[in-house]
């Protein structure tokens, strides 16, 4: 068999597919940004066709320019944006509405009245996420409720729910597998992380019946063989996680204390807890960070909403910028004099604020203010933040010591100016890897290592390198002020 691993990561914003040759290295990459669709203010949806189209494209456009033929390929590893909802037909496997995605906050009445009724704890205790428009189980009650005749049908069996990871192994099979992984169903708020299955009693509260469920697999196993039609061979699946759990893995943080954080469309730190499930008393979330071998390893997660989404805005909405990567030099040319804070709640504030009806703001302008200034402000906005994750990680746990390494990864690493405010702020190393595609790293891991053609943990951890390290500089009292000053800007935004 050959070392030809494909990854399949399927994002917010595009789909990505690249092939790892034997050494793990880049073979061919293919990617497609679709359509972001907002019907209404505080509402993101996402068409399953165009996210389906957009993979196959991707998949044919990887192994194209890996110059292989889809034979060569011994597995498939699949990630995935997280939470994002689809409910689908089960004989024509169309969905009955559009993805309702993570982002999205039409439930936060539902997540409000479910509090009322004094149901959060349970919730919580169970699935060590909160009552929030976040997670999947409230979108499939909308989608229940909402869409005609869709009670009835799942009643009857004949309507499937998954997350983007379980619709992609249903199309990528033929329609012959209903399935998941422990960690994309620990995000759907109707999974049990510590007994491992779907949970009667939530799926009560929240009126979803059991017969919509996938079967919940671990990350590295069986999730059936691609129909040989789409790509001219049919490929096993045998890796899939979510895609902050992925990461997580692709950066080799497989021992207990060790920390990473995706700079993506939002920002998602994830601290591995090994098998202890840490409860946070500081609105942490508990999660699984991957199952393996039937054995559970847990994380503490602080996500944050809005990362390089703040500088797509710099770019779409307000176009100071052409490119998300002039971002960091505009920055860099700012008045060092002002103090501008902007807090990005565009869609509510997550960890560890997590008020949904929050909303955008920025301080401390004056007639001197600019582009340059708000681009640092949305760039420093990103570091707080990561900063207030970090302090609530080692409130709840003591393997989050002092000592902590943060490991990075995504699109806004680049920016070495970030990335050494970021360890100024958080008063903490800051390494960067060499290998940025950590994400399909860890599904290509996941799958390669199955497939027995890649090399098991231990030996994938030692060829982690870094390409670099950034060792706080910053004054303490400096870094005092700023943090204060952030500080205040959020509690004036909180809603
Ligand atoms: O929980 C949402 C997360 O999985 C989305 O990640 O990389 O698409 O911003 P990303």
């Amino acid at each position: 068999m050959s070392g030809y691993v494909l990854a399949i990561d399927q994002g917010t914003t595009s789909s990505r597919a690249i092939v790892f040759d034997e050494k793990q290295a880049v073979a061919g990459v293919g990617q497609k940004e679709f359509t972001q669709i907002f019907p209404q203010s505080g509402w993101v949806e996402h068409d399953p066709e165009e996210i389906w189209e957009s993979v196959v494209w991707a998949v044919r456009t990887a192994i194209e320019k890996a110059g292989i033929s889809a034979a060569e390929i011994s597995a498939i590893g699949i990630t995935n944006q997280r939470e994002t909802t689809l409910i689908w037909d089960r004989a024509t496997g169309k969905a009955i509405h559009n993805a309702i995605v993570w982002q999205d906050r039409r439930t936060a009445s539902i997540c409000a009245a479910l509090k009322k009724a004094g149901k959060e704890k349970v919730f919580s205790r169970k699935t060590g996420l909160l009552l929030d428009p976040y997670f999947s189980g409230t979108k499939v009650r909308w989608l229940l409720d909402k869409v005609k005749g869709a009670r009835k049908r799942a009643n009857a069996g004949e309507l499937a729910f998954g997350t983007i990871d379980s619709f992609l192994i249903w199309r990528l099979t033929g329609g012959k597998v209903h399935a998941t992984d422990a960690t994309n169903a620990s995000r759907t708020l109707m999974f049990n992380i510590a007994r491992n299955k779907w949970d009667d009693e939530l799926l009560a509260a929240l009126d979803v019946p059991a017969s919509l469920l996938p079967a919940v697999k671990d990350c590295a196993d069986d999730f059936g063989t691609t129909d040989p039609g789409l790509f001219g061979a049919a490929i096993p699946i045998l890796g899939v996680a979510g895609d902050q759990q992925a990461a997580t893995i692709g950066q080799a943080c497989f021992e207990p204390g060790m920390l990473k954080s995706t700079y993506g469309t939002g920002c998602f730190a994830l601290l591995n807890t090994g098998s202890e499930m840490v409860k946070s008393k500081n609105r942490l979330l508990t999660t699984i960070a991957y199952r393996l071998d039937g054995k559970t390893t847990y994380a503490l997660e602080g996500s944050i909403f809005v990362a390089g989404a703040a500088v797509q805005w710099l770019r779409d909405g307000l176009k100071v910028v052409k490119t998300a990567a002039e971002t960091g030099a505009l920055a860099h040319s700012a008045d060092p004099g002002q103090h501008v804070y902007m807090v990005p709640a565009f869609v509510g504030l997550g960890a560890p604020w997590w008020d949904a009806e929050a909303r955008g703001a920025i301080y401390g302008l004056t007639r001197g203010t600019g582009p340059a200034e708000i681009a640092k402000a949305a760039l420093e906005s990103v570091v707080y933040q990561t900063r207030d994750l970090l302090d609530a990680m080692r409130k709840d746990w003591k393997g989050a010591g002092q000592n902590t390494v943060l490991r990075v990864d995504g699109g806004m690493v680049a920016s070495d100016w970030t990335m050494q405010f970021l360890a100024d702020i958080l008063n903490a190393p800051v390494d960067r890897p060499t290998i940025l595609e950590t994400t399909a790293l860890g599904a290509a891991w996941l799958a390669g290592s199955k497939a027995g053609v890649w090399p098991d943990a231990k030996s994938f951890s030692k060829s982690w390198s870094r390409d670099r390290r950034f060792e706080p500089q910053m004054e303490a009292g400096t870094r005092k002020r700023k943090l204060k000053g952030w500080d205040d800007a959020v509690r004036r935004t909180l809603s």
